[in-house]
C-alpha cells in the first residue's frame, strides 16, 4: 500500500489548481468560492488525484440527488490511498448509511432516523446543559478561557458517548479518534489506519459485552439498539454494527465541536452581534441557522462511477466531487448578502447539513446542542471578547472549525 501525501506547492490558479489545505483557505474560505464561482464555476485540481470543487448552490444541489453517477463509497475529501480501489474494503468495513448507496443506505438510515427524532433529543436537552455548566465551572474563575479546547470540543463527545452507553471517562480517547482520521489522515495514512483500528477494537469489545448481557438487564442506549436491530429478520452483521458506531461516534464530534466553535468565536470577535443576542434571546434559534450557514463546517466527497459529463465538466470515472455545501451556502444566488452575516436572516435555506438521501441524521441532535452550548455560554460568561486574535487556528480539509479561540472577559 502507497499513500498519497499532499503537494505543498503553492496555489497559481484556483479553477484549475485548488488546494482546501492551503492556509489561505483553511483559514477563510469565502473570497475562494466567490472567485471560483464567478469564473468556472466548478474548479478542478489533481494535487490529491483528479477532483472536484462545485461552488453553486444549485450545483451542489444536484449532485447531491444523483447517487447513481455521484455515489458515496467514498466521502473523505483527500484520500489518502487514491491509488487503492476500495477504501472501505481496505478498511474491512464500511460506515453505513454515509458510505452507502441505495438499497442499503435506504434501510440503513431508516433503521437510525427514530433514534435521533424529538424525543430522544427532547431527553437528552437536559443532560447537554448540565454538561455544558459543568464545562463552564473549570474556568468561570479565570476571566479567561479557551473557548474551543476548554469548551466547544467537550460538549459533542460527551453528548453522543451519553448516547451510545460508553464511558465519559474514554472521552480523550474518542477525541483523538475522531482528530485522526478526519484530519491526520490527510497527512499520513498510517494515522487514521492506527486510530480506525483502535476504534474497532474498542466497540467489538463494547458490543461482545452488551449482547452478553441478559436482554432484560441491557441499558436503552445505542449500543443496546445496535445490538437488538434486526434487517430482514437477521441480527446486523457485525461490520455494519461495527461501521455504524464508528460513524455514529465519528459524525458527531469535530462536526458539532467546530459550528459551536465559530459561533464562539463570531460572537468575541463581533461584540455587537454579542450584545444583541444577550438583549434578544428569542433570536437564538434564527441565529443558531445563520452560524450552521455562515461557518457551516463539513464537506463531504462524492465517487464518480462511470465516465460522464456535468455542467460542461468532463469527468472521469474514479474522479473525486467535493461536495462544498459551505460555498453553496454562500452563493448570491441563493442568499441575500451571502457573504454577510446577519443574526436575524429569515430566509435561510442553507445546507451545512447536506441535501438528499445523505441529509445530516444527526442535524437535531445537533441543532440542540449547539443552542444548548451558546445559551448557557451567555447567561454564565459575561461579555467576552478575543484575548489574542492571531492565536486562533482553524482545521480544514473534511471538517473547518476554529480549534483554539483564546477569550477573556472582565471578572
Ligand atoms: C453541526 C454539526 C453537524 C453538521 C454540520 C453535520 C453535517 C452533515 C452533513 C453535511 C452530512 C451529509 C453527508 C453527505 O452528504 O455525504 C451529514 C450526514 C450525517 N450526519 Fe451529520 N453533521 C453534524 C452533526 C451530526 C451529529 C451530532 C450526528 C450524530 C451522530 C451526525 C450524524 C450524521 C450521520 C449518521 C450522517 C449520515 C446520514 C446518511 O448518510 O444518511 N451528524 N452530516
Amino acid at each position: 500500500m502507497t499513500s498519497t501525501q499532499p503537494i505543498p506547492h503553492p496555489v497559481s490558479d484556483w479553477e484549475s489548481d485548488f488546494d482546501i489545505l492551503s492556509p489561505d483557505y483553511v483559514t477563510d474560505p469565502g473570497p475562494f468560492w466567490d472567485t471560483i464561482r464567478q469564473g468556472c464555476p466548478i474548479a478542478h485540481t489533481d494535487r490529491y488525484g483528479s477532483t472536484w470543487l462545485p461552488t453553486r448552490y444549485q450545483d451542489l444541489h444536484a449532485l447531491a440527488q444523483d447517487t447513481t453517477r455521484f455515489s458515496s463509497r467514498d466521502v473523505a475529501v483527500i484520500t489518502p490511498f487514491r491509488d487503492v480501489d476500495d477504501k472501505a474494503s481496505l478498511l474491512g468495513f464500511s460506515a453505513p448509511p454515509i458510505t452507502s448507496d441505495p438499497p442499503i443506505h435506504t434501510w440503513a438510515r431508516r433503521m437510525l432516523l427514530p433514534r435521533f427524532g424529538p424525543t430522544p433529543i427532547a431527553e437528552m436537552t437536559p443532560i447537554t446543559h448540565g454538561l455544558a455548566n459543568k464545562l463552564i465551572d473549570g474556568f468561570i474563575d479565570r476571566g479567561t478561557a479557551d473557548a474551543a479546547v476548554d469548551y466547544a470540543q467537550h460538549i459533542p463527545v460527551r453528548v453522543i458517548a451519553t448516547m451510545l452507553g460508553v464511558p465519559l471517562a474514554d472521552e480523550a480517547v474518542f477525541t483523538s479518534w475522531a482528530v485522526r482520521i478526519l484530519q491526520g489522515g490527510f497527512q499520513n495514512i498510517a494515522v487514521a489506519t492506527d486510530a480506525v483500528m483502535e476504534l474497532v477494537q474498542y466497540f467489538t469489545v463494547k458490543l461482545t459485552e452488551r449482547e452478553a448481557m441478559a436482554a432484560d438487564q441491557r441499558p436503552d442506549d445505542l449500543l443496546t439498539f445496535i445490538i437488538e436491530a434486526r434487517h430482514e429478520g437477521e441480527p446486523l452483521a457485525y461490520e455494519h454494527r461495527i461501521g455504524t458506531c464508528f460513524l455514529l461516534l465519528v459524525a458527531g464530534i469535530d462536526t458539532t465541536w467546530s459550528a459551536i466553535g465559530s459561533s464562539l468565536w463570531h460572537l468575541a470577535a463581533h461584540p455587537e452581534d454579542q450584545a444583541r443576542l444577550r438583549a434578544e434571546p428569542d433570536l437564538m434559534p434564527t441565529a443558531v441557522e445563520e452560524f450552521l450557514r455562515f461557518y457551516s463546517p463539513v464537506t463531504m466527497a462524492r465517487y464518480v462511477t462511470e465516465d460522464t459529463e456535468f455542467n460542461g465538466c468532463p469527468m472521469r470515472e474514479g474522479d473525486k466531487i467535493l461536495m462544498a455545501f459551505p460555498a453553496g451556502n454562500r452563493d448570491p444566488e441563493m442568499f441575500e448578502n451571502a457573504d454577510e452575516f446577519r443574526l436575524d436572516r429569515t430566509r435561510n435555506r442553507h445546507f451545512a447539513f447536506g441535501s438528499g438521501i445523505h441529509r445530516c441524521l444527526g442535524s437535531n441532535l445537533a441543532r440542540m446542542e449547539v443552542q444548548v452550548a451558546i445559551e448557557e455560554f451567555l447567561r454564565r460568561v459575561p461579555t467576552f471578547e478575543l484575548a489574542d486574535p492571531d492565536g486562533v487556528t482553524w482545521s480544514g480539509g473534511q471538517v473547518r472549525g476554529p480549534r483554539t479561540v483564546p477569550i477573556r472577559w472582565a471578572r
